[in-house]
């Protein structure tokens, strides 16, 4: 063996005993990666973790940016406590844009990055609160299919999903990762929030 490749194989190894001896993460084991079923019901986390870790999860992937509504502070916008995740609200009018130059050259957001324009359309975040004006009457499965396959309302024969809700980053989410996130949003309170249809782009 070439002493480059020893070294290599040295590091590889070095590797592989710190990813084995890594704190384990207590749903992502070999044995339910992929199940349907919670972490919590295969009994390796109480709810309460599993909808902590859904909270975990909510807030790295950054769902708050598009889907709360923000409220303005000294360190800039963030998410309104009184509305987390409830979506473009159904009274925020939008400041129309009607010169083309802009509308072929960019993507746009209003202060709260719940709309968004582009060659798409408007689009406007969903609401994710367990209210029936959002995912209240959703079953798991169809939430499954939202992230994972971009599936408006998780409906089979539903349109795609508009940007800039970003599912392709989605699409290798674990079931058990889904349901935690799930087992959170369905913990938050409800907001009642018809969020507006997208708009088609114009002319
Ligand atoms: C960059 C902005 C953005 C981010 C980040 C984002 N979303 Fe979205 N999301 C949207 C928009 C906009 C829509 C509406 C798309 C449409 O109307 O087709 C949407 C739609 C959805 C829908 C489908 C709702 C329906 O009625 O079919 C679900 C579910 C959803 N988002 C969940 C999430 C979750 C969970 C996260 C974080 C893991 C997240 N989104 C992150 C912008 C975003």
């Amino acid at each position: 063996m070439k002493p480059i490749t020893f070294f290599i194989s040295l590091l590889a190894i070095g590797l592989l005993v710190t990813n084995c001896t890594e704190k384990e993460s207590p749903v992502l084991t070999a044995s339910t990666q992929g199940e349907p079923s919670p972490g919590a019901a295969t009994g390796k986390m109480s709810h309460e973790q599993h909808v902590e870790y859904g909270k975990h999860l909510v807030e790295i992937m950054g769902c708050h940016d598009c889907h709360s509504p923000k409220v303005m502070t000294d360190h800039g916008p963030v998410p309104d406590p009184s509305r987390l995740l409830s979506g473009h609200p159904a009274n925020e009018k939008l400041q129309p844009v009607t010169d083309k130059k802009v509308l072929e050259n960019y993507a746009l957001f209003n202060m709260s990055l719940t709309a968004a324009i582009g060659p798409w359309g408007t689009s406007f975040s969903a609401n994710l609160t367990p209210d029936d004006t959002g995912l209240g009457n959703w079953s798991l499965d169809q939430f499954i299919k939202a992230l994972q396959e971009g599936k408006f309302k998780g409906m089979d024969n539903g349109r795609m999903l508009l940007p800039p809700m970003p599912w392709q980053n989605f699409v290798n989410l674990t079931n058990n990762e889904i349901a935690a996130i799930w087992a959170y949003l369905q913990s938050i309170p409800p907001v009642n929030n018809v969020v507006p249809a997208p708009i088609p782009p114009m002319g």
